[in-house]
Parts: structure tokens; sequence; C-alpha cells
């Protein structure tokens, strides 16, 4: 693609008011929020989220804004029995229902009944929570159905967060889900951390579905087995990694009884806010294996941040230009992310 599609202000704006405002976008996990009135907030492209266990245990997700005179509500992450204004003290129970309003009593005209805050469509995709700003979308999970059947074993669903770090990169939001998504730099970029695991050499392709796109990294016939495994996992997939995208802002790695992932949304055209973890299978672990997979995760985000800010660099000069892509095993999954948002973006064209 021409330099500009990762460098246009105009073009990330664009991108922002459609694709981060139409589409399923990955916000967190839900062993965040394992209890009724666990909360965290969020800020998606500018609009101020409320993500909560309700009443009734399921995850609801609230516009984090006061439907009094628009006051933000609430701040970081917590268990809450009701979310209260600072401003004025409105207060909301944990489904979004405005319980009070201070003397509003004297105003007759006015029914604290028909008051709430306004409600985003969620959907759960392998413990994962997905907003949609729109409320339009059709329903996630049919279009993740092929990805589902090939993460069917390692059960990610019932995998526990146990790391979590947030940051700003210097980098086109598109960059690092390319980044992520092609097994082409594993060997140059992390010669030291990740080439002797899964190099570049062996990885496949697989063919993308409706909303995901995706790769088999696969380890070395000698290595040693990489920590535990769940014990449906056939000696095929103990012996890969799956790489996978959900666009478009969620990309994972799945190893094992380990998941690691990135959620990510645009901040400008040339940095992107990302949100990163890894979920375990057994929460039991022993801490040095937790810090162990910590560390290689870091490790290697450590080398694709720096090597991002270098390609976001090159990107802006007058002599940047096009080459074609490496064979699909090792650069596939950056022309499917391309036709994804050819399809999702033509309909604005
Ligand atoms: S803005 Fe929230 S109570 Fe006034
Ligand atoms: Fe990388």
């Amino acid at each position: 693609m021409p330099p500009a599609f990762y460098t246009a202000p105009e073009f990330c704006e664009f991108e922002k008011s459609t694709l981060f405002r139409e589409q399923w976008i990955c916000l967190g996990r839900v062993d965040q929020i394992p209890e009724r009135g666990d909360y965290f907030t969020v800020d998606l492209v500018g609009e101020p989220l409320i993500v909560v266990r309700g009443q009734d245990e399921q995850i609801r997700i609230l516009a984090n804004v006061c439907r009094h005179r628009g006051s933000l509500i609430a701040e970081g992450a917590g268990k809450a029995r009701n979310f209260v204004c600072p401003y004025h003290a409105w207060s909301y129970d944990i489904d979004g229902h405005l319980m009070r309003a201070p003397l509003i009593s004297e105003r007759p005209d006015f029914d604290l009944k028909n008051c709430r805050l306004p409600r985003f469509a969620c959907e759960i995709w392998g413990g994962f929570i997905y907003v949609n700003l729109s409320n339009e979308a059709p329903p996630l999970a049919p279009q993740l159905e092929g990805l589902s059947d090939l993460l069917t074993h390692y059960h990610m669903d019932e995998m526990v967060e146990l790391h979590g770090e947030e940051s700003v990169w210097e980098t086109n939001w598109k960059c690092l889900v390319e980044n992520f998504m092609e097994g082409y730099h594993l060997s140059s970029v992390h010669q030291k951390t990740l080439h002797a695991i899964t190099p570049t050499r062996l990885c496949r392709h697989f063919p993308p579905g409706e909303g995901y796109f995706g790769y088999f990294s696969n380890f070395p016939e000698d290595l040693p087995q990489r920590g535990a495994y769940h014990s449906d996992l056939t000696a095929e997939e103990r012996q890969r990694s799956v790489m996978f995208a959900v666009p478009p802002g969620h990309v994972g790695s799945v190893t094992g009884h380990i998941v690691t992932y990135l959620y990510l949304q645009p901040a400008t055209a040339d940095t992107v806010k990302v949100k990163r973890g890894i979920a375990f299978l057994d929460e039991e672990i022993t801490e040095e294996e937790r810090r162990a997979a910590a560390d290689l995760f870091e490790r290697t985000m450590a080398e694709d941040m720096h090597q991002l800010a270098a390609l976001q660099k090159g990107l802006k000069a007058k002599s940047a230009q096009t080459a074609p892509l490496a064979p699909a095993d090792y650069e596939g999954n950056v022309w499917d992310f391309y036709q994804y948002l050819a399809t999702r973006l033509a309909v604005h064209a």
C-alpha cells in the first residue's frame, strides 16, 4: 500500500469514525470482572465506556457519560454497588438505570424511571469482551466460526489474565496489526527471542474467514515441550502457536495453555494505544512459569516496538515507496488484512 495509507491524519480519522465505530472491538477479558458489580472503564475512539458485570451476572457495556449534563461518571476499575456522578451526584444502578437525582422530585415533569445510561452491543468470544458502538453490526461469533474450530481444544474461554500492561506505541495502528500477524520478521527482529522457537521458515498461512485471519507458527521438531498443555490438544497442536486476528483491533497468539494478545486502537496516524495481556489456563501455575511467559512476551514486544518506530519514520519520508509482499506463508496475513479493510471501507467510498 502507498505510505500515506499509514501516515495520513485524515485517513486515520476516517478509520476511527468508520471501522472502530462499526466493527466489533475487543475491550478486555471476562475474567477481569468475575463478580456482580465488577467493572472497568475504557475509552474507545473518544467514547467513554463502563464494562460491568450486571445484577443478572451478564456483562454490559454502558456509556460512561452522565445523563444529566454529560460528565464522566466512573474511572479506573473496581467493584460498584452503584455509579454516582461526581458532578451533581446523580446515581445509577450497575445496569445503568437512574436511581436518584438530588432535588429533582421538585420537577414533576421528569420521571427517573425513564432515564438510563445508553447501552452498547456486547458479545463474548473465547473469554474476550467485544463492543459494537453502532449497535447495528451482524453478530460476531458466526464470522469467527472457522477460527473457533481451530481453537476449540485450547479452551481459551477458561483462561485467566495474570499479566497486563498499557502503552502508546509510535507507529500506525495497522503497522502493529500487520507486524503481529506476519511471520516474515520473526527470524530477523526476534533473532534472540523467537527465532529458535518459531522461525520464519516454519510459518504456515491458513485461509481467512469473514471476521478473522491468521497463521500457524510451527516449532522445530526437536524443540523440547513448551510448558503445560490441555489434554485435548493433538500432537500437531502441541507443536505450534496459532496466530489470529479479529480485526480491526484484536490480535493474539495461542500456545499450549497460554494466550498472549493485544487490543489496540488508533490515537493519531503515528501513534497507537495498546493494551497487552497474557491469560493462562491454569491459574495455579508457578510464579516462575508466569514470569518466564511474561518476560518472553515483553521482550518480543519491546523488539517490535523499536522496529515499528523505525518503520513509521521511514514511511513518512518522501523516498518511501511500495514493493511486493513475501509469499503467503510469511506475509499472507498482510494481504488478508488489506482485503478485510477494502471490504469494510468500500461501503463508505
Ligand atoms: S453531570 Fe452528572 S450529575 Fe450533573
Ligand atoms: Fe514481532
